[in-house]
């Protein structure tokens, strides 16, 4: 069938517009390029606005601060998986950042002084592991809400195009060099075709391969995807986050500024069961930490509730004032989603999807990495920012409030990059029709499907799948299990049928382009998982229950390719970019 397109040249494109797609479009354009930002969604409704606890940045202005300790958390939290040379590109770069977000606009909380607010998170200490460090800069508890509106603010007061409600379905690549992007417009059903010199990947996380998630329905990693189905890599996808405290049953976020405001868990014998687990940081000890602990309460019997399988958040002792200024986001989602009044009742909650610290390979610049003979190389015209992207600066786990500051800091990356290394006035290159007509072709074929599986159930048997096989704890004789029936999945996607055959806001062809999406991060998760035999970080397995730097400190790289996830391996940054700090040396871990 022919389909209406309608073609743009752009100097960049960049796909997504949460906290670092607007960022990054921001940069391009405040530097004279033609930019255009394409979103599935309203830009303020991206996943960014649901960022509750905060931003990092050592500021220093709830005690002594200094950004090399930030550093030292960084990669002692990443479970030495980081690179060292871009989390120094972070958090060096972090103050000058949440600075530049004061002066757009974002409305951050203030101490009596007018400073901005920092309270305690998971994992941020001072003096490389001395004591507690205020460290994360908030917006009570809505700071993704304040910078994902000051963002949409700066980038309509420049001249940026908006494509809102526009999917993009594919990357146009010729002779390895991305060219542009291939978009459907949702409201009017008709193609696009983007034409670019740059293309910023920066469509988030894909948490919605899982059960249950904080992440938005909206997000299915479809940029991670695109890059997969270009024949390139993914990077450390088996390190999957899980937030130690999600609602009971629900999912729904509740920050990990609780805690840092002084809330703590219980089991069901009342007992603070983090002085066990963690008798130094208790109940800010790193979130892998945290997720396993509770889990572990759970499976000794000593859950809450009538299936003993959750626990408890306290609250209720904290003094009113602070709970209505610092937390009236969580107060009123207690309440909504599971009718605790969070100034009498504990919260029930439990450890719930939360952030994937695995994605598209960059650099520190954002510019999109594959491995040719080895050797890591650039892809021409690609890039990538935020979740989406694997810098690696959260390695094989990311702090709390170190993900609001990687969208920014990456951000601007990208965008210095391109002012550096793109000229302005040139003509973009010609991309033959061949390629246009591929991307073209799936989606017809997948509109036109009639096949026997349901998008709906499918969906279903992945995200259950990828609960109960490649969880907090995982093992050999649970993924390989899992790692059949993901596979099975992932052949019955080809059998799929969409019932909705029309163009326009049609979500059942939408919901099968993001199933489609979904999987195949599906295969490649449980695949790098299954192969990775040691535990680090995120990826807990029973059968080897130590760290093994020897022959594990290396980067998981992931093809997914005609039903087959190959995989290859490349060696974690060992350096750093200055002389202002030394290469952190592995450490045994000590909570
Ligand atoms: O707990 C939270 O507020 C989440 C923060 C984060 O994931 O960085």
């Amino acid at each position: 069938m022919a389909y209406e397109i309608e073609y743009h040249d752009y100097d960049v494109v960049v796909v997504g517009a949460g906290g670092s797609g607007l960022r990054a479009a921001v940069g391009a354009v405040e530097n004279g390029y033609k930019t255009a930002c394409i979103s599935k969604v309203f830009p303020t409704r991206s996943h960014t606005v649901a960022a509750q606890g905060g931003i990092s940045a050592a500021l220093g202005n709830m005690g002594e601060d200094d950004w090399r300790w930030h550093m030292y958390d960084t990669v002692k939290g990443a479970d030495w998986l980081g690179d060292q040379d871009a989390i120094e590109y972070l958090c060096k770069n972090a103050p000058k950042a949440v600075l530049e977000l004061e002066n757009y606009g974002v409305p951050f909380s203030r101490t009596e002084d007018g400073k901005i607010y920092q309270r305690a998170f998971g994992g941020m200490t001072k003096n490389y592991g001395e004591g507690t460090a205020q460290r994360t800069c908030a917006a009570a508890d809505r700071t993704g809400h304040a910078i994902i509106h000051t963002l949409y603010g700066q980038s309509l007061k420049h001249d940026c195009d908006f494509y809102i409600e526009y999917f993009v379905l594919d990357l146009l690549m010729v002779d390895g060099e991305c060219r542009g992007v291939v978009a459907w417009c949702l409201e009017d059903g008709k193609l696009h075709v983007f034409n670019s010199k740059k293309t910023i990947l920066a469509t988030g996380g894909y948490g919605r391969v899982y059960f249950s998630a904080t992440s938005a329905h909206t997000c299915t990693g479809d940029g991670n995807a695109m890059v997969l189905r270009a024949g390139l890599p993914l990077q450390d996808m088996e390190f999957v986050q899980f937030h130690p405290t999600g609602i009971y049953g629900v999912g729904c976020l509740i920050t990990e500024g609780a805690r840092g405001e002084g809330g703590y868990l219980v089991n069901s014998e009342g007992e603070r069961f983090m002085e066990r687990y963690a008798p130094s940081a208790k109940d800010l000890a790193s979130r892998d930490v945290v997720s396993r602990s509770i889990t572990k309460e759970i499976i000794a019997g000593r859950g809450v509730g009538k299936e003993k399988d959750h626990v408890l958040l306290h609250l209720d002792h904290l003094d009113a004032k602070v709970l209505e200024e610092r937390l009236p986001g969580i107060s009123e989602s207690a309440k909504i989603f599971a009718d605790v009044d969070v100034t009498k009742q504990p919260i029930p909650i439990i450890p719930t999807v939360h952030y994937n610290m695995g994605g598209i390979p960059t650099n520190f610049h954002g510019e999109v990495m594959t491995l040719i003979n080895g050797e890591e190389t650039p892809v021409v015209g690609l890039m990538a920012v935020g979740e989406a992207a694997c810098v690696s600066v959260h390695g094989a786990n990311r702090l709390g409030s170190n993900s609001l500051i990687d969208l920014v800091v990456f951000g601007k990356a990208a965008a210095d990059r391109i002012n550096d290394t793109l000229k302005k006035g040139e003509i973009n290159k010609e991309i033959p029709q061949n390629t246009v007509d591929e991307v073209v072709a799936r989606f017809d074929t997948t509109r036109n499907a009639n096949g026997a599986n349901p998008t709906a159930e499918l969906r279903n048997k992945m995200q259950k799948i990828m609960q109960n096989h490649c969880a907090v704890f995982r093992d050999e004789a649970i993924m390989s299990e899992g790692k059949k029936l993901i596979e099975e999945t992932w052949l019955q996607a080809s059998d799929i049928s969409v019932k909705d055959k029309s163009l326009i806001w049609n979500t059942d062809l939408l919901e099968t382009l993001e199933f489609q999406n979904l999987i195949s991060q599906a295969v490649v998760t449980m695949t790098s998982a299954y192969n990775r035999k040691e535990s680090r970080g995120a990826h807990a397995r029973d059968d080897f229950e130590d760290r093994d730097d020897k022959n594990w400190m290396v980067h998981t790289l992931a093809w997914a390719n005609n039903s087959q996830c190959t995989l290859d391996y490349r060696p974690v940054h060992t350096y750093t970019l200055s002389n202002e700090v030394k290469y952190i040396e592995p450490k045994a871990r000590v909570y």
